[in-house]
């Protein structure tokens, strides 16, 4: 039996891989390890908890002893490392702890990896799961691909670029038996409502004020999140080593076409007339140093381990709404406490 830790799976993306990962591999131990910050939830799990092949363990990723001491009692076979700072808008408030988490919390998990396995890498794969920000802002033409030079521009992205770069090290310099993927915007369930997707329909719902930041005229790639689980099963199996696998939807949108078409969803499942939450549309500040356009060629990733997107993007964000619309329980509760106060320091106090 091999014993997998998942980092981060109480988070959005992280929950969707633990969960395809405990249905499809009885013969895995899956370990997940989570801090459970403000976006770890594990009522996103509730479905699966009680799986004989399911683990949670409570810990911080920043705590280098720690860590060591969970690899020493696992003895991990291989890692699929998701726990992050996501929140670009918070990495500008408060850059330290992405540096903390992203960066020094990364190399914990290197170091702690690197202790277990020094008999040999056989069998073994440390699975870093990283973003298409690292490539910084395209403008109107182009997409990333993995030789795409990185140019991050906000702590976030520099956070991730920097992890990055210490996995490589560790490649090259100790043959540690590591994999890449950067990926780009994902919507889905359990998404923590801060970010675009999730925060626009809770408003809507609530006749709040939809701030669009500058014009609305950025562009994003967007994904349905268990496509990308999907991609990071193959790519933990499959991909090869001290390779870089892109991920991408191939599904460019400007960031006001896709609330355009959100408030068309979201008034007509709540029965309002076509197009009246419109009127909640806000310009806003613009996010400083906000990257206009991501695109990402998956072409790599297509033709090596034939992966595409399955979940047509029309049927995706339907579903997608159709889940926070009747999982207000699940809304509620991740927006009471503290998510209150950054939604002021973030929106109103500005
Ligand atoms: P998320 O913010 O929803 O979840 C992050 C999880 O990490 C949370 O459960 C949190 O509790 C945990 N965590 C944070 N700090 C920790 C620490 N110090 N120790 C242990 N656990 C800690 O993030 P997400 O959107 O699910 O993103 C997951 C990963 O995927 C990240 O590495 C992110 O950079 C990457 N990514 C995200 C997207 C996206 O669109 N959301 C796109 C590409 C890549
Ligand atoms: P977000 O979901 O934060 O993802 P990222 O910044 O990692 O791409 O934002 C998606 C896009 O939506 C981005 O261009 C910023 C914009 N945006 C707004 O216009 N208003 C908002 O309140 C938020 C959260 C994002």
């Amino acid at each position: 039996m091999k014993t997998i830790l998942i980092t981060g799976g109480a988070g959005f993306i992280g929950s969707h891989v633990v969960r395809l990962f405990v249905n499809k591999y009885p013969q895995y131990r899956i370990v997940n390890l989570d801090k459970l910050t403000y976006a770890g939830n594990l009522t996103n799990l509730t479905d699966i908890e009680n799986k004989p092949n399911y683990v949670f363990e409570r810990g911080d990723i920043t705590d280098g002893d720690q860590m060591q001491q969970l690899f020493d009692k696992y003895q991990f076979d291989g890692v699929v490392h998701l726990a992050a700072e996501s929140h670009v808008d918070r990495s500008i408030a408060n850059p330290m702890e992405f540096i903390m988490t992203n960066i020094v919390g990364t190399v914990n998990l290197l170091n702690a990896a690197r202790a277990i396995w020094k008999d040999g890498f056989e069998g073994k794969r440390f699975y870093h799961i990283s973003t298409d920000e690292v490539y910084g802002s395209l403008g109107d033409e182009g997409k990333f691909l993995e030789t795409t030079p990185y140019d991050p521009r906000s702590p976030y992205s520099a956070s991730k670029a920097s992890s990055d770069h210490l996995v490589r090290a560790y490649f090259h310099t100790f043959h540690m038996p590591v994999v890449l993927s950067n990926c780009s915007n994902n919507y889905g369930p359990y998404q923590f409502p801060e970010k675009l997707v999730p925060l626009f329909i809770h408003n809507i719902r609530n006749n709040k004020p939809l701030p669009v930041y500058g014009k609305g005229e950025n562009v994003r790639d967007w994904l349905y999140v268990e496509d990308h689980a999907i991609a990071i099963d193959l790519i933990f199996h499959k991909g090869r080593e001290g390779e870089t696998y892109n991920i991408g939807g191939n599904n460019e949108w400007q960031n006001i076409k896709l609330i355009q078409k959100l408030i068309e969803i979201v008034d007509l499942k709540l029965g309002r007339s076509a197009g009246e939450s419109l009127k909640l549309i806000t310009y806003v500040k613009d996010r400083a140093g906000h990257d206009l356009r991501y695109a990402i060629d998956a072409t790599k990733i297509k033709e090596e381990l034939g992966w595409e997107p399955t979940v047509k993007f029309t049927e995706g964000f339907e579903s997608t709404v159709d889940w926070y619309l009747t999982n207000e329980e699940w809304l509620n509760n991740v927006t009471s406490g503290d998510y209150q106060k950054y939604y002021e320091q973030q929106y109103v106090k500005r």
